[in-house]
């Protein structure tokens, strides 16, 4: 059955930003962060702590950590990729921080330079070190559906990753939409199975927009009781090691679907457009929302 209330894992400033051609300064990515916290988002997913060499975009993402005007509302989160990272992240002032593994090979070597087995044996550390620090880690599974090398993912090799993950300690484990090229009759037999093994509780599903199926993906996992999904204001998104993906369901589409479904967040839709608006004037192109659009400045 549908929850009531849905939380929004805002990832604009780390999914959204880490694709995008023009580097954003630092005080418009803090000024992001602190819009989307007064909007009412309480997941805000702050930066990434990956290699500078891979990802230059993310390489300010101490000045970044250091910068927001902390609501103690809010948990801020950074994505890590292995200790060295983790390390950074929490020196940084992160509340949580989010692992990152793939359901495909090919995928896993391209983005992380590591096979999946690498990746979850560079990953314990950061689970261990986080336990004892009592900091919450998250994890993603990428190309959950279809990957951008290797074509269509069996359902069983996403369960199996996510399983693993789960019993090394994560918390909760993203579903991961990286292309945007599921339909709901992917997400209804990716869900049957995951969700025999995993409870909802533990599962949130993270979806690009590629193909224009996220909103018809969000609400299909909706019915099977999915109450946290991963959103980008603006649109904005995209994955450098995932040619093609377009940008993350815009919040501000999924807060208008679950506002008239009756479903709470807590978070303020006119502030989201307001800030779609914002940054995307910062990154010189329009909003990727239809929301945005539909109320143009
Ligand atoms: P590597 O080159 O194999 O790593 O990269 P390495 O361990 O051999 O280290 C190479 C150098 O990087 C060393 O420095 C390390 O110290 C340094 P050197 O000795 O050459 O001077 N290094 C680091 N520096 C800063 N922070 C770190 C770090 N780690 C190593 N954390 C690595 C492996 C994982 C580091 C690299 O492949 C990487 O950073 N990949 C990140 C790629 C990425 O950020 N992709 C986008 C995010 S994933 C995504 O968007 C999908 C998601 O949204 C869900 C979905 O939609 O599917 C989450
Ligand atoms: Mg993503």
């Amino acid at each position: 059955t549908r929850p009531t209330r849905v939380t929004l894992y805002e990832v604009g400033p780390r999914d959204g930003l880490q694709s995008e051609a023009v580097t954003v300064p630092v005080p418009v990515k803090i000024d992001l962060i602190n819009r989307l916290s007064a909007a009412g988002l309480t997941h805000i997913e702050a930066a990434s702590f990956v290699s500078t060499k891979w990802v230059p975009q993310m390489a300010d993402a101490e000045a970044v950590m250091a910068g927001i005007a902390r609501d103690a509302r809010v948990s801020y989160s950074a994505l890590t990729p292995n200790l060295i990272g983790y390390t950074r992240a929490i020196s940084s002032g992160a509340d949580r921080v989010a692992v990152f593994a793939s359901a495909s090979e090919s995928f896993s070597l391209r983005n992380i330079n590591a096979t999946i087995a690498d990746s979850l044996i560079r990953f314990a550390p950061v689970l261990t070190t986080a336990e004892k620090d009592q900091v919450p880690v998250r994890a993603y599974v990428s190309c959950a559906f279809v990957c951008p090398y290797e074509g269509r993912i069996a359902p069983e090799a996403v369960l199996n990753v996510a399983q693993n993950l789960i019993d090394m300690g994560c918390y909760e484990v993203a579903i991961s939409d990286t292309i945007g090229a599921a339909t709901p009759a992917d997400m209804a037999r990716l869900l049957d199975q995951v969700l025999s093994h995993i409870p909802a509780d533990r599962l949130a599903v993270h979806v690009h927009d590629t193909y224009g199926q996220a909103l018809a993906n969000i609400l299909t996992a909706l019915d099977y009781g999915i109450a946290t999904f991963d959103s980008s204001v603006g649109g904005l998104g995209g994955c450098p090691y995932a040619p093609g993906a377009s940008g993350n369901v815009a919040t501000e589409d999924v807060l208008y679907m679950l506002n008239g479904l009756g479903i709470e967040t807590g978070v303020d839709l006119d502030a989201i457009i307001e800030t779609a608006w914002f940054i995307s004037e910062a990154l010189g192109h329009a909003p990727r929302s239809k929301l945005a659009m539909a109320k143009a400045r």
